[in-house]
């Protein structure tokens, strides 16, 4: 059957960095028409990095940082073994993959796994199908993402092109937070308080954060280009908090795919990209030489009321000389959004359509089985006797879907539906849409308690779905980058306000939407999706700012088994870890 090749990720990386991947691909591409077996291992360990001077022991894979990069082609299965050398549970999702009917390997902490304790192994084994492009891997506990990340980069099978120019190069650029701090002192600080966790220090691209920081030039992330060429920057959004604008100076981007998703390409000097998104861009250098260096930079977007990491992360674009290399180039730096731009931010994701052409077509769900109506937003919990806390008046910040802030189990969710012992680890009554109508994005309510579950909601198999989520102005309105995990939705609509069910559906996109798996709900708005819950498991979904999942902001999707036995969830691997 398929061909098995061992990974070693050195050499992997030697490779990658000299871009003759290809050719490794194309030799096994002669070998059999169907998907090749790619073995990786990840030995999870304690590394000491240094950042802005200073250093600390994080928890990496084998002792990389940013992460190895996990690289396939559609159609190929992936068998990483990841062992775990450290004192902290630990558990990896494959942010993105689709997981048909693989749901054992999706990966977050107590949804479809317990965490693979110390001394552990774990095998995730799982096949990409239909998709290409980029995605990536991270932890799924905690808030161990921050330092254990690496992309997943999809090549599309053997002799099947891209849709558009080849690139001659391709590149990852992969954003990432860096703490000075344990961000796992962080997050627990900030639980036990109440109040909003430490911000970052620095944000990262591909693990380096640039010459605008303290102590930081000689960790700056170069790309050498050649003039007249293109490139293809898989750009991937792995910071914790932060929905990011890029822009590169002098220069225009080509957006051609999103999510593992090919759109409609359109030019742009500025992106934006949310924790949990993926973009592909081309980059078309200049023609001639160009007597001066660029500036590549990212900083956030940010909506809500509380403090966040303003700074700006910087990477350098440099041609290559053809003469000797000159001296003292002068730099360019790009002009990026304020800080605060919503209207950016909605007109660019108003020009992401789907390619929608017959080879890749958008398969929206026309007719819809089960509408729901989720809100999506901050909220309090109160604070525990005896205790002062940081949060809103003294409570608890907290984070709900339809004030229901979900309460993580201690066993794994995907383990009790399938041995059928679900009493006292989640009930399958999440709400259709909420308990209670308010004017969710007016003055807001004077009660901002949420409710407190472990509820999941039940979908037969092969349900079409609409789901509308809306954000609420409790504690303020604010972005909410939603990722569900397991699918891929087609944004049939946004908008800003209240969703108005009458009038709003009128202008679905239902032609060409963009589909992919993580969507910012507009702040002080509302998006609606549409997916096929043609895979059976426990998907979660929830919000890909940390914070916000850490606060509560999540919840579980139950999709049954069909008839079929090509429908049916397969029973857990042998090495499935325990709790
Ligand atoms: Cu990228 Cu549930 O996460």
């Amino acid at each position: 059957m398929g061909v098995s090749i061992y990974q070693s990720t050195k050499f992997f990386r030697a490779l990658f960095s000299l871009t003759t991947f290809f050719f490794l691909f194309v030799g096994h591409a002669l070998a059999q028409d169907g998907g090749v077996t790619r073995h990786y291992k990840f030995d999870i360990k304690l590394q000491n990095v240094t950042r802005l001077c200073h250093t600390k022991s994080m928890v990496t894979v084998n002792g990389q940082f940013p992460g190895p990069t996990i690289m396939a082609r559609e159609g190929d299965r992936l068998l990483i073994k990841v062992v775990n050398h450290v004192q902290n549970n630990i558990s990896i999702h494959w942010h993105g993959i689709r997981q048909l009917q693989s749901g054992w390997a999706d990966g977050p902490a107590y949804i479809t796994q317990c965490p693979i304790q110390t001394g552990q192994s774990y095998v995730y084994n799982f096949t990409i199908v239909g998709q290409r492009g980029t995605l990536f891997w991270h932890a799924h506990i905690s808030w161990l993402r921050a330092t254990l990340y690496g992309p997943i980069i999809i090549l599309p099978k053997p002799g099947v092109p891209y849709p558009f120019a080849k690139p001659y190069k391709e590149v990852p650029i992969i954003f990432g937070e860096w703490f000075n701090a344990d961000p796992e002192a962080v997050i627990s600080q900030a639980l036990q308080t109440g109040g909003g966790p430490n911000i970052s220090d620095a944000y990262t691209i591909n693990g380096l954060t640039g010459p605008l920081y303290n102590c930081s030039a000689k960790d700056t992330f170069k790309l050498k280009v050649k003039s007249e060429k293109n490139y293809l920057l898989r750009i991937i959004n792995a910071a914790l908090n932060d929905e990011l604008f890029f822009s590169i100076a002098n220069h225009t981007l080509t957006i051609v795919d999103v999510d593992t998703i090919y759109v409609k390409p359109f030019d742009t000097d500025t992106l934006l990209i949310t924790p949990g998104q993926t973009t592909n861009v081309l980059l078309k250098t200049k023609l001639h030489f160009p007597n001066a260096s660029f500036f590549m930079a990212a900083r956030p977007y940010a909506t809500g009321q509380g403090t966040f990491d303003n700074s700006t992360v910087t990477a350098i674009l440099e041609y290559k000389s053809p003469k000797q290399s000159p001296k003292n180039l002068p730099f360019f730096k790009p002009n990026l959004p304020s800080l605060n731009d919503t209207s950016f931010a909605t007109n660019y994701t108003k020009r992401l359509k789907s390619l929608a052409s017959v080879q890749y077509p958008a398969n929206v769900p026309k007719n819809v089985d089960k509408h729901f109506f989720f809100t999506v937003g901050l909220g309090t919990n109160p604070c525990d006797q005896n205790q002062t806390c940081q949060g809103p008046n003294g409570t608890k910040f907290s984070a709900s879907i339809s004030n229901v802030s979900f309460a993580m189990p201690t066993t794994a969710l995907l383990q009790a539906h399938f041995v059928g012992q679900s009493n006292g680890v989640y009930s399958p009554n999440f709400p259709f849409s909420p308990a209670h109508w308010f004017n969710y994005t007016g003055n807001p309510p004077n009660n901002t308690m949420v409710g407190n579950g472990t509820k999941v909601l039940v979908l037969p198999f092969n349900t079409s779905v609409e789901l509308v989520m809306q954000d609420t102005s409790i504690l303020g309105v604010e972005s909410h980058p939603l990722h569900l995990h397991g699918f891929n939705f087609f944004v049939v609509g946004q908008g800003f306000g209240n969703y108005d069910p009458k009038t709003n559906p009128k202008n679905f996109n239902l032609v060409d939407p963009v589909e992919r798996n993580t969507v910012g709900v507009p702040s002080g708005g509302w998006v609606a999706i549409r997916f096929l819950a043609d895979n059976p498991g426990v998907w979660f979904m929830h919000c890909h700012l940390e914070v916000h999942t850490s606060w509560g902001l999540k919840m579980a999707w139950l999709v049954l088994d069909g008839k079929l036995l090509n429908q049916k969830l397969p029973p857990p691997p042998a090495d499935l870890p325990k709790c």
